[in-house]
């Protein structure tokens, strides 16, 4: 797969055109670009950062080292998002669902704390087209890249940029904070894929000696700007799942929910509304 997706980088194809032509000979520049894209993957450079593309949500995203690679499994985070924003207006189809209600949600206010390329906040924006959306990060390399895949999609309108360390600098009140926060531990560090520590950045991977130093501060926090009966919605690992509901005691409803591969992936907890 990764020798495909290099030589669709190299020719600056889709995979269709690799198929129709796999007899054509490659030209002396395109042989170079693709010995240059293996030389580099086979040092262990991750091909996202090769290529500078990943999909995400379907949508195709910038990346550069600057930011994690958007993984599938946080898609899981957006869905739990949307499930909660629908379940809050009741069971109908959207076209059946009164001005009001309609009206009431295109107040949604959804903050995305450690944004990253942007994948949380742009595709909540894709989906939630009446939505407020914020998205913080404290790196200013990161949000130059998640601005970048804003415009890329037209969504640049939709989504304000902030650099903060996690709420500190949020004001208002917000009916979901949603986050994919660091949350591996340094104590785990040697079972981490090589390609994870050598290359994607620290501070969005690591968050401490056990891994929950990022969440236990962001919880507080959250609590402080969520309304009474909005969410909380954190990716997390198996390895913290517990820790993480012990960290959310006093929030209502809370729920892990489990990923493809049945891992414990996401953490979602109700401020009480009193
Ligand atoms: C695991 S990455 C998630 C990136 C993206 N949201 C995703 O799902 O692919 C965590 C992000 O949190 C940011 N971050 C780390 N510590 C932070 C802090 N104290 N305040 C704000 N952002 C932080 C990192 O720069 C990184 O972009």
């Amino acid at each position: 797969m990764n020798a495909e997706l290099l030589l669709m980088f190299a020719l600056s194809c889709d995979r269709a055109y690799l198929f129709a032509h796999s007899d054509r000979e490659l030209t002396k520049q395109e042989q170079s670009r693709y010995d240059n894209a293996l030389a580099e993957r086979s040092r262990g450079v991750p091909a996202q950062y090769i290529t500078g593309h990943q999909e995400f949500w379907g949508m195709d995203l910038i990346v550069t080292p600057a930011v994690l690679i958007p993984r599938p499994e946080t898609e899981h985070v957006i869905e739990t998002v949307l499930e909660l924003v629908t379940s809050d207006l009741g069971p109908q189809p959207s076209a059946k669902r009164s001005p009001e209600v309609r009206g009431l949600k295109s107040k949604v206010r959804i903050v995305d704390v450690g944004t990253g390329s942007g994948c949380i906040a742009l595709a909540l924006a894709k989906e939630l087209p009446d939505a407020e959306i914020h998205a913080i990060d404290i790196s200013p390399a990161a949000l130059e890249i998640a601005r970048a895949n804003a415009a890329r999609h037209q969504l640049e309108h939709r989504v304000h940029f902030h650099q903060s360390d996690l709420l500190t600098g949020v004001r208002g009140e917000f009916d979901f904070v949603v986050s994919n926060p660091p949350y591996v531990g340094e104590s785990e560090e040697d079972s981490v894929q090589l390609e994870v520590r050598k290359f994607e950045p620290r501070n969005a991977v690591f968050a401490g000696r056990t891994g929950t130093e990022v969440i236990a501060c962001l919880i507080p926090q959250a609590r402080t700007i969520v309304r009474p009966g909005g969410w909380l919605i954190m990716e997390i690992s198996g390895t913290i799942a517990e820790e993480v509901s012990k960290l959310l005691v006093g929030w209502e409803e809370v729920q892990i929910r489990r990923d493809l591969q049945r891992i414990p992936r996401v953490a979602a907890a109700k401020k009480p509304k009193t």
